[in-house]
């Protein structure tokens, strides 16, 4: 069987490991992917991941059994629709039912009028207005972004001041262009952040073990807000029953409302949550697989996800029996380039130890390429996601940020506290 991924970063790369492992005669075919890819199937160059048409003569070529496509872009531009009336199965969800992620207003208002629990919010276009929104809150006021802004669309505001620049700069001078062209006035939520990812059918939800993503360049999460910078699961204050809660009152209504809509949310749903003094509720919604979280979960999932991923491209239910965990401790440490997040430099040449890492230690390549001479070089913001896979949290922490340790680049950088929240838990537990 011929699976086509479409992406080419460490998510994608995760994704592709763990099909193989568990699927160790498919062939993999990567749009543009990468050359961690590479080593386990064929990398083919395309303009750009949300250059549909090109992707579409790809699957023409190719005739894959299934595609995967790991980014939002290609789902916000229609990648599976177009996909879909050529009848190539397809995982992820059409464009309609993207706005989850690429639209905050559409997802504000389906979530209020599903009932699901999320942060109070007006949308607004003028300027004057907004500013008068945001004086009625009390405390930090968060100004976003309706449209997909590569995850700088959102401004967490100390006072109103700042809050009035970040209006302007979205309404008035246009900063995100089109995407910042309407914005949310939103209440601030208080409390420690969640990802919860589910795969569904459309009616069907399940899901995955919680993680926390590290957003913040620096550690104890200071500095300036990044793709991320390392991921890990379990999470202990994610208890069965709080899953069971999010599944009930915000997975399940969310789907529902999406059905009802005419838009049926197949595919991937990531749920980004706060956990509130109130409860869980809903920081945004994603259409596809987190990044880094991914790449920390996979290599606890026991479960194959190809029947899985092909159940649900296919249009038909994916059943209801819960994913199986190994129930050992990840943690993904992110080895960034130099400069990143401002202006990541290029071409600083990689050298890799060997063997690379450890058998527990997965290191999934992210912003790499390969130079005219073949030796690997940095290609982009987040160069490489390691994941250590152990029966302790620390130990994870401790052997990822080893094996993130041996490699080597100009400008290399990374966190050596991934999942220090929990690790603060764990000190303060009995
Ligand atoms: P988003 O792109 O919507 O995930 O927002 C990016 C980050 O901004 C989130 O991960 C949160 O850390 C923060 N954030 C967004 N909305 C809120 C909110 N209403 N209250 C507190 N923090 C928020
Ligand atoms: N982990 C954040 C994201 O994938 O958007």
């Amino acid at each position: 069987m011929k699976v086509l991924i479409v992406g080419g970063g460490a998510r994608e790369h995760a994704i592709a490991w763990k099909l193989v492992r568990d699927n160790p005669s498919l062939e993999i075919v990567a749009a543009p992917g990468n050359p961690g890819i590479a080593e386990l199937g064929r990398c083919v160059p395309v303009g750009g991941s949300t250059d549909v048409a090109a992707l579409v003569a790809l699957a023409r070529a190719e005739r894959p059994q299934l595609t995967v496509v790991g980014p939002e872009a290609p789902l916000d531009v229609g990648v599976v629709d177009a996909f879909r009336a050529e009848r190539f199965p397809i995982f992820g969800p059409t464009r309609a039912a993207a706005r989850i992620e690429s639209s905050k207003t559409f997802a504000k208002s389906l979530m209020v009028r599903a009932g699901v629990p999320t942060a109070r919010a007006e949308r607004h276009t003028d300027p004057a207005m907004a500013k008068r929104a945001a004086a009625k809150l009390e405390g930090p006021v968060v100004i976003k972004a309706a449209g997909l802004a590569a995850g700088k669309g959102v401004i967490v505001a100390d006072g109103l001041d700042d809050a009035s620049a970040a209006i302007d700069a979205m309404l008035r001078d246009a900063v995100f262009g089109a995407a910042g062209a309407e914005i949310l006035v939103e209440e601030f939520m208080r409390g420690e952040e969640l990802s919860i990812f589910a795969l569904t059918d459309g009616t069907s939800v399940l899901p995955m073990l919680p993680a926390q993503d590290h957003k913040r360049l620096l550690e104890g999460d200071q500095g300036p807000n990044t793709g991320g910078m390392g991921a890990y699961a379990p999470v202990s204050i994610a208890t069965p029953a709080l899953v069971s809660d999010v599944v009930e009152r915000i997975f399940h209504p969310t789907l529902r409302a999406l059905r009802e809509s005419g838009c049926a949310f197949t595919g991937l749903l990531y749920a980004g949550l706060m956990l509130t003094a109130e409860g869980p509720k809903v920081v945004e919604f994603n259409c596809r697989f987190g990044d880094p979280e991914t790449e920390a979960l996979l290599p606890l999932l026991d479960t194959d996800l190809l029947p899985l991923f092909l159940a649900i491209a296919h249009g038909e239910p994916v059943g209801d029996a819960p994913l199986r965990w190994r129930g050992l401790h990840a943690v993904t440490t992110v080895v960034a380039a130099a400069g990143y997040p401002e202006s990541p430099r290029k071409g600083d040449r990689i050298d890799l130890p060997s063997p690379v890492a450890p058998a527990n230690v997965h290191v999934f390549h992210a912003g790499t390429a390969r130079a005219a001479d073949g030796s690997l070089v940095t290609a982009g913001g987040r160069v490489f996601a390691v994941t250590a896979v152990a029966e302790s949290l620390d130990r994870a922490r401790a052997e990822s940020a080893a094996a993130a340790e041996g490699i080597r680049f100009d400008g290399r950088h990374f966190r050596r506290d991934i999942g220090w929240r929990e690790l603060a838990r764990d000190a303060r537990a009995p």
